[in-house]
């Protein structure tokens, strides 16, 4: 598998509303295997195409991995989301592609989302807790939408500043 480059924040591919996959084939599954080793190495819980430099509608999350336990990955192609709950949660979201910030979004606490999986077989999953959260930030990607954008004007500007004046912290 070979590690891809992330791209961070403001490179113009994060805001791009990225295409739906034809055909999940082998090229296919090799990007997302790389995505998730990808997302290992970095130790994250989520990765969206696009932040990998594909404008495709892939994603890939597995936010039960630990250094002595096998992780569960996910793989969603073509993530749609049909139904979301009145309920909603605030949560500290952070992103691979805005390194070392935090804050603090107002998400859906369930949703259901259509897909395909890794075979390109068509799935349907209703999904809570953390992984509701996780979902709706990694499809906000596909849109061109990063978690930052769900900040207020003022908000947002001070963490874009705090990042870039520590772009090591992470
Ligand atoms: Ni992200």
């Amino acid at each position: 598998m070979t590690k891809l480059k992330i791209y961070t924040y403001p490179h113009p591919i994060l805001k791009k509303h990225a295409e739906p996959v034809e055909k999940v084939d082998d090229d296919i599954r090799r990007l997302m295997d790389d995505m998730l080793e990808t997302m290992y190495q970095a130790v994250g819980v989520g990765l969206a195409a696009p932040q990998v430099g594909v404008s495709k509608r892939i994603l890939v999350i597995d936010y039960e991995r630990e250094e002595d336990k096998p992780g569960k990955p996910l793989y969603f192609v073509n993530p749609e989301i049909v139904w979301f709950s009145d309920e909603r949660v605030i949560g500290s979201e952070g992103c691979l592609s805005v390194p070392g910030q935090h804050a603090d979004v107002e998400r859906y606490a369930a949703i259901r989302v259509k897909y395909l999986d890794y075979f390109g077989k068509p799935q349907e999953l209703l999904a809570d807790d953390f992984l509701a959260i996780v979902l709706q930030h990694e499809i906000d990607h596909l849109d061109g939408i990063l978690y930052i954008d769900h900040l207020s004007r003022l908000k947002r500007n001070m963490l874009i500043k705090k990042m870039q004046t520590h772009p090591s912290s992470d």
